[in-house]
Formats: structure tokens, C-alpha cells, sequence
């Protein structure tokens, strides 16, 4: 299905929701019963709402979780931040609870402390876990969610429902921020909100994607690890014969000139994929599917120059030109026997083995029957057994890459959203993120049109973290750290921020409390 098929498929379904709406909308139902009193093991909590909502016109059995907090500062007040982790299939709680939200672990605890950097001091901020089946949200049986069409309605018919449950935010200033997968939920879920304007009107201002899905796969992975693998090349510890034939590859399968063509500012026209590199160029109908690509399936364990020649150029089951692939499996082969990198994390390869893991400090305390009764979740006299909480869906993951035919990428509908929906446009990448590696990111901006030109005409400049100095924007690099590299042109802004990894706010929390300061007042 194309793009242009998915547009009309949504639009189908305005019509019915507004009718529902449009007279429920006059009472607005009670809310008392979302009330979050207290948590256990926390710090006092700004109010919030937390609970389940059905997903309207779906089997029974489909609800979405949410966690809704009011804005602390009422300067604020009239920004709604929605906040999405991705996955496919990964609760929203984990940015919550690892550096968005109002509290985070201390330490290896399952306590909570309060976060400095809180996005609640920058509106109201609402965590949805979505798709049906995620985080703390149902599904029905058989699991009815499996392309990202019913992702998208599901979300939207929910929203529509959230906001006839909490009228008072319908007029606020709507900033959709999301990470990863997000990178292709949050540009549905947008153009979703303005093709059904007429019908629900919601103010929506702005949309920003760190690390996410915007491009072709191939261009995001392929043609662009060689690059990111010379650009960290101390940092993985690569030696110097294994990147040459990195090197070697990227001349052979060209990719080379389509970095060329993305270094060029502003660009000389569209950027050309070679071919079908690892069989990842949807637009030829990929043999293989994302699903494959996470499922290491062909991992031939490459150590030496050789064996990485090989696993690119000669691996049947990877298709041609396997750099990013090689270069995954070569990492975690080579730190897995001690030979490379002692520990390696495609997140973040600056974190060490000694790490703490918070997806293990979710799932234990968020299946404690104490804390889902706060949540809403159950009544405090059930007799039953808690939920056991996984931060992260496998199962939902593996259905929605494996869709056929996959996903288009967002890099077709995010032009349309800027330049005829006027919706700010926020694109950041952390440095040390390979997965989603910041060359990828680039690549895929640069070979967008919007607002009547192709990509950024200016090289990206170095911006400074002035949060320290709110009021008077930090231009002295003496004084103010570099926080890493930006460009903004015609309601589109790239930011690069050094020293972050996939999950930016996890290492630069008062960078990006600054940035999404900036984004909620339209001033970056
Ligand atoms: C994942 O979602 C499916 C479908 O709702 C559900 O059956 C399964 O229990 C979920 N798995 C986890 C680990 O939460
Ligand atoms: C831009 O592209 C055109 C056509 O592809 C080519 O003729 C021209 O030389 C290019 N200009 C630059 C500066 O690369
Ligand atoms: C650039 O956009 C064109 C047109 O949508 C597409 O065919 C091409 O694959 C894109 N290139 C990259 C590097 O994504
Ligand atoms: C992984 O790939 C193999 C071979 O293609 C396939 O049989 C298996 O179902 C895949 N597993 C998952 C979880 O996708
Ligand atoms: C490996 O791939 C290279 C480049 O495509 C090709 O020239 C060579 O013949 C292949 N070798 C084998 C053993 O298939
Ligand atoms: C954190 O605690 C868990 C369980 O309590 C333990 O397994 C893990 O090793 C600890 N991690 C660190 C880095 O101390
Ligand atoms: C609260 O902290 C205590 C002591 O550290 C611990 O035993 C308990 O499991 C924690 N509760 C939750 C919900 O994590
Ligand atoms: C687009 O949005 C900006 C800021 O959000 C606003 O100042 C401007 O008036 C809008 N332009 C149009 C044509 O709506």
C-alpha cells in the first residue's frame, strides 16, 4: 500500500468519531477515578492522572495506558507534550522513568528520585503506551494489531477519546517528541491529527523525532555505517585493516557518492540508493524483512579483515553490500571474545559493561501490585496477582517489522506536514547512537524537499548548553560548553548532539531540557 492509500484509508474514518464526539463532548465524563494519590517509593509527585481507555470501535479487550502529568511551572501551561517511546512495542514509561519525567531511579533502586530536568516543568506531559498490547496497555485476541495503518487509527481514535476525557487540553499547543520507532509513529500520528482537523480540531505545533526511522532503511543503516565507523573509529576500536575494507565497500557498492551528494549544502538534487543494499531498499520490495534484520539469523561471527570482506560482499543470506550488518556482528563478535571493545552497545557505544540496566529496574517495580493499584491499574482489595510489566513487547516488535509490505518511511510525509500543515519540524541524533547512526539522519534530511527547497543550504554550527543562564542565550564558548552542531531552515531543525547516545536525554539531560524548552516555545 502506498502512502497515498494509507491518507485515504484514514481518512475514512473521521467522519464516525466526530459524530460520537461532538455530543459527548458537552459533558465531559469523570476523571476522578484516574487520580494518582501517591506512588510507593517516590518523591512527591506533580498531579497526575494515570489509568486505562478503551480504544473506541475496536473489539473489547483494546486499551491504551496512560500516565498524564499537569504542567509544574504555569508559565507553561498552555503546552501538551505527548511523549513516545518506540520499539515497535516499547513503553512509554521507559522515557519516563529514565530522564523525561518527574522522577528516575536512583541509583540501582527501585526508588524514586525527583528529576531536575523534568519535561513537566515545560507543559503538561502525557505518556501513552501504544500500540494495544505494550507497556501496561491491552490487546484482544487474536492479536488485531499487525501493519502500521491500525497503529495509527488505534492512537488517533484513542486521542480522540483522552481529549473528550480531559476537555481542558484540547486547545493546548500540541508537541508530539518521540525517539527510535517514533521516527515512524509520530509522523502518522501528525498527519492523522491534521487530515482529521475539520472533523477534531487539535492544535498541533509541533512534532520532534530523535534517533528515529525517517529514511529509506538502507540509507540509514548501509550506505552510512562506514562513515560512522571512521568518524568513531577510537572509540569502537576498529583496527585500521577491518575499517580499509569497510572503505573498500563503500567505493564498491557507492555509497560514497550518495555521502558526497548529503555533504553538499545545500544539495545538487535527489540522492540516489545504489541498488538494494542488505535487501533493505523498500522501494525494491525488500526480500528481506526488518524483521530478519533484528533477528541476526545471518550473524557468520566475522573477526578478522577477511572474514568482514566476506560477510559484505559474499553472504547470501544478508543480500549485497552487507555493511551494516557485518559491522554489527563484527562488534559484538570480537567484544564477546575478549579480541575487541570489552562491552558493546549499539545504543551507546560509550557505555561499559558496568551499566545499569533500567529496563530490569521498570519491570520490577512497575509489576508491584502497590504501584499499579496507584496507577489505576487494579482495586486495592483484588486478591489477584499483578500484571508482570515488560518494559519492551517482543512479540508486537516482530509483527510490526515484519509487515508486508513495510512501512514507507516517514521522509515521504514529513515535507507535506511542514510545508502545507505548517507543523514544526524537530530532528535530533545523539552522537554515540550506531543503530540509528546521526550520517543516516542527515542523509535523509538533506534529500527531503520542504517549504520549496532540498535539504539545509548551510553546514550545521555548533550550539552551546544554556541552561544554565536561561534568560540570556549562551553565545561564549569560554563560558558554555559545546553541546554539539544545529541547523534550522524554513520549520525544519537538525540538532547533533555530542557525548548522547540513542536515548539523548539519558546522558544530556539539561541539554535536552533546554532543547525541548526551546521546541514548546517555537523559538528553536
Ligand atoms: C505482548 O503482547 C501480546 C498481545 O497483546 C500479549 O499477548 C503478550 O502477553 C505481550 N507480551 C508481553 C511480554 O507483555
Ligand atoms: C548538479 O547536478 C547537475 C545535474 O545532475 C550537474 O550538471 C551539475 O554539475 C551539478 N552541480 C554541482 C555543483 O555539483
Ligand atoms: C531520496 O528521495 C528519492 C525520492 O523519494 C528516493 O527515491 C531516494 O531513494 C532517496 N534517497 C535516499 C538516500 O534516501
Ligand atoms: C528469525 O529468522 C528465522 C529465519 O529466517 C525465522 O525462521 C525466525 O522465525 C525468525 N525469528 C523471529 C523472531 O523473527
Ligand atoms: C564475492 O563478492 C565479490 C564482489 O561482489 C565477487 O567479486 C567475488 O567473486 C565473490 N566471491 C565469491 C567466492 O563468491
Ligand atoms: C542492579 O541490581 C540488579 C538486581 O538487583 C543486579 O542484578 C545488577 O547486577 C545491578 N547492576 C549494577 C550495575 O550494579
Ligand atoms: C520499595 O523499597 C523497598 C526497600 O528498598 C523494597 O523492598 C520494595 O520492593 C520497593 N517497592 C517497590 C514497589 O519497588
Ligand atoms: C506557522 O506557524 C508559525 C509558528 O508556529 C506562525 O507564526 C505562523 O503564523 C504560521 N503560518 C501560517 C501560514 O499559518
Amino acid at each position: 500500500m502506498n502512502v497515498a492509500a494509507i491518507y485515504s484509508f484514514i481518512h475514512t474514518l473521521w467522519a464516525v468519531p466526530s459524530l460520537v464526539f461532538s455530543h459527548t463532548a458537552r459533558v465531559s465524563p469523570d476523571i476522578s477515578h484516574f487520580a494518582v494519590h501517591s506512588l510507593p517509593n517516590s518523591s512527591s509527585l506533580p498531579t497526575s492522572w494515570a489509568g486505562r481507555l478503551p480504544v473506541p470501535q475496536t473489539p473489547e479487550g483494546n486499551s491504551l495506558f496512560f500516565w498524564l502529568f499537569g504542567a509544574e511551572d504555569p508559565a507553561y501551561d498552555e503546552n501538551l507534550i505527548i511523549w513516545f517511546n518506540g520499539g515497535p512495542g516499547c513503553s512509554s514509561l521507559i522515557g519516563l522513568a529514565t530522564g523525561n519525567g518527574p522522577v528516575h531511579f536512583d541509583g540501582n533502586s527501585t526508588r524514586l528520585a525527583q528529576n531536575p530536568h523534568s519535561w513537566t516543568k515545560l507543559g503538561h506531559v502525557l505518556y501513552v503506551d501504544q500500540p494495544a498490547g505494550t507497556g501496561f496497555s491491552t490487546a484482544s485476541i487474536p492479536y488485531p494489531v499487525s501493519d502500521n495503518d491500525r497503529v495509527t487509527s488505534d492512537f488517533y481514535r484513542w486521542l480522540q477519546s483522552f481529549f473528550t476525557h480531559f476537555p481542558n487540553l484540547r486547545s493546548k499547543r500540541v508537541h508530539l517528541i518521540g525517539e527510535s520507532w517514533a521516527g515512524i509513529y509520530i509522523p502518522y500520528f501528525a498527519s492523522a491529527i491534521v487530515n482529521g482537523q475539520d472533523a477534531f480540531p487539535i492544535n498541533l505545533h509541533s512534532i520532534s523525532i530523535g534517533d528515529g526511522t525517517i529514511g529509506n532503511p538502507a540509507a540509514m543503516s548501509t550506505v552510512t555505517i562506514g562513515p560512522y565507523l571512521r568518524s568513531q573509529k577510537n572509540t569502537l576500536q576498529i583496527p585500521d585493516d577491518v575499517l580499509a575494507v569497510f572503505t573498500e565497500a563503500d567505493r564498491a557498492c557507492g555509497f560514497d557518492e550518495a555521502m558526497n551528494a548529503a555533504n553538499q549544502y545545500p544539495p545538487n538534487g535527489t540522492i540516489h540508493i545504489p541498488g538494494d543494499p542488505e535487501n533493505l531498499n523498500y522501494k525494491r520490495h525488500a526480500k528481506r524483512k526488518l524483521g530478519d534484520f533484528v533477528n541476526h539469523t545471518c550473524n557468520s561471527e566475522p573477526a578478522t579483515a577477511d572474514a568482514v570482506r566476506t560477510a559484505i560482499f559474499n553472504s547470501t543470506c544478508q543480500g549485497p553490500c552487507a555493511t551494516f550488518s557485518t559491522a554489527a556482528d563484527y562488534m559484538t563478535t570480537v567484544s564477546a571474545s575478549g579480541a575487541g571493545k570489552p562491552c558493546h552497545d549499539v545504543y551507546d557505544i560509550h557505555s561499559d559493561c558496568s551499566a545499569i540496566d533500567p529496563l530490569n529496574q521498570l519491570a520490577s517495580y512497575f509489576s508491584h501490585a502497590d504501584v499499579q493499584n496507584a496507577l489505576n491499574l487494579r482495586r486495592p482489595d483484588d486478591k489477584s496477582p499483578p500484571v508482570s510489566y515488560s518494559p519492551c513487547n517482543s512479540s508486537t516488535l516482530t509483527t510490526l517489522l515484519s509487515s508486508t509490505p513495510p512501512t514507507p518511511p516517514a521522509y515521504h510525509i514529513l515535507p507535506t506536514l511542514v510545508t502545507e500543515n505548517n507543523i514544526s519540524l524537530h530532528v535530533y541524533s545523539g552522537e554515540y547512537d550506531m543503530l540509528l547512526n546521526h550520517f543516516g539522519t542527515e542523509l535523509a534530511l538533506q534529500n527531503m524537499t520542504w517549504n520549496g527547497r532540498q535539504g539545509f543550504s548551510r553546514k550545521p554550527q555548533p550550539f552551546y548548553n544554556n541552561d544554565a543562564a536561561p534568560a540570556r542565550p549562551c553565545r561564549d564558548k569560554e563560558t558554555c560548553a559545546e553541546a554539539g552542531i544545529w541547523a534550522s531552515e524554513r520549520g525544519v531543525t537538525y540538532h547533533l548532539f555530542w557525548g548522547a547516545g540513542h536515548t539523548v536525554f539519558a546522558k544530556k539531560a539539561s541539554e535536552m531540557f533546554a532543547y525541548v524548552r526551546d521546541v514548546v516555545a517555537g523559538t528553536r
